[in-house]
């Protein structure tokens, strides 16, 4: 380890400690969600199941709350519910990556696991520098960097980041973010026999690709994998302008789905489906855990004009990671639903058969809380709306005659209810994970997904159902 690198850990432990106490007392501070110790945390990273232990690594700024030199936060865990703090993997220490090691991957190669980032580079006079470098480890606990292992090609911005490396075929390939000189967002491939040297294999998607017009002028965080049966890109396009139900974020994350020919290294696709309907998803990374899931993390937070109006920057943390979610393909479309594992943190069930409500406004004693499950089945909406409140700080509503479910909060920064909005063909059935600051609902088992993070009153715990709808309901304290 260099002298920076210690120094850097030396610091930013000392302030982990300096605040400890006061990120703990947060009431907005999450039961069962990934969260920074103190500081910014962003994307997830280097999601891998290494010798059966599940690693999340996370983008991380340990010395303030806003975007900085990236350091990779890591946790490991058993089993995806209980997690453990681990030291720090990687620090912007070097040359390389001294302003910010950036979002990446991580695979098993020979018994090590290998993380694959983005050195951040900023020079005085302002200009970005990109180096795509690789960290070493015998143990999944402590790293050793590499350096870099590939240099921007010619015909691209320095914005060319996030790694993401997977092995086909006895053979490794990369798909990395990019900016063309013309500044559009697109996707370059790379492969490698070793890991170490890799040759670039040309853009498999972008603008003026696969009938694709403009479509933003960078895309981060890129994801390649296999899902019942096809090839899955997915990305985090910026730059995309609102469309009807579309788009209303900042920035975007979703997914294309194709087939892609390795011989020719081509990528044949379909349009772009946004991944999630709420506020607040992005930069998603999945990756294929010893059962052959396919689970996904996203950053429950965007890089937008929201970030400085958080309340809990006051308490010197801000964003989370979301749940574990794992990924079906059916009908064109993913489906996403919590991991099983989940179940285990359910306490005191509460079953209510039969509900019926009629133009009314309903609660139930027992159905109150901050960290709840809510389970509704058998639901009907056969006119009208249904509307659920939750702690009088969002509501997610649906209405049967437009057929649009919507889930509405209060803006942080104007106070104004806003909301986003989406088309189903019916509402069958909700499952619904409430934290003491989030909302993550999955509508109809998985189809459509609102992430949102929400700051209620912290002693408001109701509930309230109102509108026409018959439905069971089922409800878990979390934590
Ligand atoms: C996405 C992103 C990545 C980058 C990282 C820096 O949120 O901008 O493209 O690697 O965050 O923290």
């Amino acid at each position: 380890m260099t002298g920076k690198e210690s120094l850097l850990l030396q610091k930013a432990y000392e302030e982990v400690k300096k605040y400890q106490d006061i990120v703990r007392d947060d009431p907005y501070r999450l039961a069962y969600h990934l969260m920074p110790p103190v500081g910014l945390l962003n994307d997830p990273n280097g999601l891998i199941q290494y010798k059966g232990v599940y690693h999340v690594f996370y983008q991380w700024n340990p010395f303030g709350t806003v975007h900085g030199a990236k350091f990779w936060g890591h946790y490991s865990s058993e089993d995806m519910v209980h997690w453990q703090a681990e030291p720090i993997a990687l620090a912007p220490s070097e040359w390389y990556d001294q302003n910010g090691c950036y979002s990446g991957s991580a695979v098993e190669w020979k018994g090590k696991l290998y993380l694959f980032y983005t050195g951040n580079v900023k020079r005085e006079n302002g200009e970005r520098e990109t180096y795509q470098c690789l960290a070493v480890s015998e143990d999944g606990i402590h790293f050793e960097k590499h350096g870099p292992i590939l240099q921007l090609p010619e015909g691209y911005t320095p914005h060319f980041r996030d790694p993401k490396v997977w092995k086909e075929n006895n053979r490794w390939y990369m798909i990395l973010g990019a900016q063309t000189l013309e500044l559009k967002g697109t996707v370059l491939l790379f492969t490698s026999d070793d890991l170490y040297n890799w040759q670039a294999a040309g853009k498999i998607a972008g603008a003026g690709m696969n009938g694709l017009e403009d479509f933003g002028y960078m895309w981060e965080c890129p994801d390649l994998f296999k899902l019942g049966g096809k090839d899955i890109l997915m990305v985090s396009p910026q730059g995309l302008q609102p469309s009807r139900y579309c788009y209303h974020n900042l920035f975007q994350s979703g997914y294309f789905v194709g087939k892609l020919d390795y011989e020719n290294m081509q990528f044949n696709h379909e349009s772009f489906t946004e991944l999630d309907r709420g506020f607040d998803f992005y930069a998603p990374q999945t990756f294929t855990d010893d059962s052959g899931r396919t689970i996904l993390y996203g950053w429950m937070g965007i890089t937008d004009e929201m970030e400085p109006y958080h309340p809990t920057l006051a308490n010197h943390w801000v964003h989370a990671l979301t749940m574990p979610r794992e990924l079906k393909y059916k009908e064109g479309k993913i489906y996403q639903n919590p991991i099983e594992e989940l179940k285990r943190i359910r306490n005191d069930e509460v079953i209510i058969q039969n509900v019926n409500i009629k133009e009314q406004r309903m609660t139930f004693e027992e159905v109150t809380g901050k960290a709840v499950e809510l389970v509704m089945e058998a639901l009907k909406v056969e006119e009208g709306k249904l509307q659920i409140s939750f702690r009088s700080e969002a509501s997610l509503i649906y209405d049967s005659d437009k057929k649009e479910i919507s889930l509405q909060r209060r803006n942080l920064k104007n106070g104004l209810q806003e909301k986003r909005t989406c088309l189903i063909s019916s509402l069958t059935a909700l499952h619904i994970f409430m934290d003491h600051s989030s909302l993550e609902i999955f509508v109809n088992d998985g189809e459509e997904v609102f992430t949102a993070r929400y700051f209620p009153n912290p002693l408001d715990e109701t509930i309230v159902f109102q509108g026409n709808a018959c439905f069971n309901l089922k409800k878990w304290n979390l934590g």
